[in-house]
């Protein structure tokens, strides 16, 4: 019984990193005032969850390095693109994971051309199990440049 209890843990534990998938319909580089497609894909889970609402962001990399273990980027969205409801769905023949497409336009500043900038989709979700529900938030990113 213990044994299966750390296996359903440990299987939590990696359901819990999967995450909303970010994808754009750029090449990665884009132009202060371009509109561009986020396309926000929701990875089958194995548990369900209630989608309750995002936040789309654009934020400057520090020092062009948004990797660095000191950027967090939940303390700093900088500008933001898009709040409200996110609802993804499947493609008519399911052969993508749901999804919502979301066109949103590159800020003419402070971005210049040479940056580096993270976009980033903070998800606010519930967590549906037995027990109860619990809170999610995540903020994954994607990097990106300007041209
Ligand atoms: C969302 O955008 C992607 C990329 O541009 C496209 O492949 C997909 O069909 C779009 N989905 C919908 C529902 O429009
Ligand atoms: C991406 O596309 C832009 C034009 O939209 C082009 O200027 C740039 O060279 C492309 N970058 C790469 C890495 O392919
Ligand atoms: C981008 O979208 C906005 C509003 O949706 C529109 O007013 C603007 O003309 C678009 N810009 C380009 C370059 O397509
Ligand atoms: C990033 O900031 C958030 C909000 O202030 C905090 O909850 C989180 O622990 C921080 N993450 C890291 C890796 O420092
Ligand atoms: C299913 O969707 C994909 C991507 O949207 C498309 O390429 C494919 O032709 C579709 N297949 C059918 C049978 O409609």
């Amino acid at each position: 019984m213990k044994y299966l209890a750390v296996l359903t843990a440990l299987a939590a534990a990696c359901y819990a990193q999967t995450g909303l998938v970010i994808e754009t319909n750029t090449n990665g580089t884009v132009s202060p005032g371009q509109n561009m497609t986020v396309v926000v894909l929701k990875p089958t889970e194995s548990a369900p969850s209630i989608e309750v609402a995002i936040v789309i962001a654009m934020t400057q990399c520090p020092d062009q390095d948004c990797s660095s273990p000191s950027f967090n980027i939940s303390q700093d969205l900088e500008r933001v693109l898009y709040y409200g409801p996110y609802n993804p769905q499947y493609s008519s023949n399911r052969t993508e994971p749901q999804h919502q497409n979301f066109t949103v336009q590159v800020p003419q500043t402070p971005f210049e051309s040479g940056d580096k900038v993270a976009l980033s989709v903070t998800r606010f979700a519930l967590d549906e199990s037995a027990a109860g529900d619990s809170v999610v938030v995540q903020t994954p990113f994607i990097t990106m440049n300007i041209d």
